[in-house]
């Protein structure tokens, strides 16, 4: 595995990469490397091609500073995981590298970016776009991998793929979980043992929506929402939103339209900010 910190380097590699003909795919991240992120390596490697994965905190898509801050690093670990889960090219370049004195533009994808985690967040997707737009750009992978948990900014980059023809083929890969259900996350580190139980509410309420949709037949959103407000409502959890949305408008919906739902929920658990979904 090459570690790579320049773009021209990058570049330079990916060219090499791909002119074997066979597919490039491309994972970015955060870093803080955990199995959800591993998961998505796998699925890369499972193209059948090469694999470049990037790890860079973004700045432009945090909207705190002491979020920014606190949020977690260990490169050795992640460079050791990389290795091990037979990654060709890893990227990982500085601040500066990536935004240069003097770097003034930024991409929005429109109405989709001032929802939910946008409204929590405001500039964060267009941080997370511009980036995300940027990294394409250096690696013009052939396939970009990206995680269901974050459903929202799934659907936001879809758009903006669709929206700017970009030529690359979007690969969603499923939320992975803890045994105990809670889905995994770089922020789940900063949680104590308590907010850690605590947060376990999340998972739970969706798993109730989906019994009520599943078993009883519920489909009304306002009665649904209610489940799920009664489920969070615990020590350490504050609702931040729940949402039941059209899967690809992201508009809320009445009633749950089965195949096409996504029940959105993120909450904060002590600190820490905590987001999960799950598709109906
Ligand atoms: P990060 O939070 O590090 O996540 C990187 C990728 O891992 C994203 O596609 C995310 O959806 C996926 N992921 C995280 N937890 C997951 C889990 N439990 N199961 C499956 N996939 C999971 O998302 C970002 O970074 C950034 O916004 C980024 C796209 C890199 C742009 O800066």
């Amino acid at each position: 595995m090459e570690l790579i910190q320049q773009i021209g380097k990058m570049r330079a590699k990916a060219r090499a990469l791909q002119s074997t003909g066979k597919p490039l795919a491309f994972v970015p991240t955060m870093g803080a490397l955990h199995k959800g992120h591993l998961r998505l390596i796998e699925r890369a490697k499972g193209l059948g091609g090469s694999v470049v994965v990037s790890s860079f905190v973004n700045p432009m898509q945090f909207t705190n500073e002491q979020d920014l801050k606190n949020y977690p690093r260990d490169p050795a670990k992640d460079e050791k995981a990389c290795r091990d889960a037979g990654v060709d090219a890893y990227f990982v370049p500085s601040v500066e590298e990536i935004y240069p004195q003097g770097f003034l533009t930024s991409v929005n994808v429109g109405y989709l970016s001032t929802k939910y985690e946008g409204a929590s967040r405001p500039g964060h997707f267009r941080g997370v776009c511009t980036v995300v737009l940027k990294l394409l750009n250096i690696v013009r992978p052939t396939h970009l991998v990206l995680g269901l948990k974050d459903a929202q900014q799934f659907t936001i980059i879809q758009h903006m793929l669709d929206d700017l023809s970009m030529d690359v083929e979007l690969v969603g890969v499923p939320t992975v979980r803890d045994a105990d259900g809670l889905a995994l996350s770089s922020r789940n580190a900063l949680l104590t043992k308590d907010q850690r139980a605590a947060a376990l509410c999340i998972q739970r309420a969706l798993k109730r929506v989906h019994f009520l949709v599943k078993k009883q037949g519920i489909l009304h959103s306002g009665e649904l929402l209610q489940a799920i407000r009664s489920a969070t409502n615990t020590e350490h959890v504050t609702l931040d939103y729940a949402a039941i949305v059209n899967r690809t408008t992201l508009e809320p919906l009445d009633h749950v339209m089965r195949g096409g739902t996504y029940i959105l929920i993120a909450a904060k658990v002590g600190d820490v900010r905590l987001i999960d979904n799950t598709r109906i």
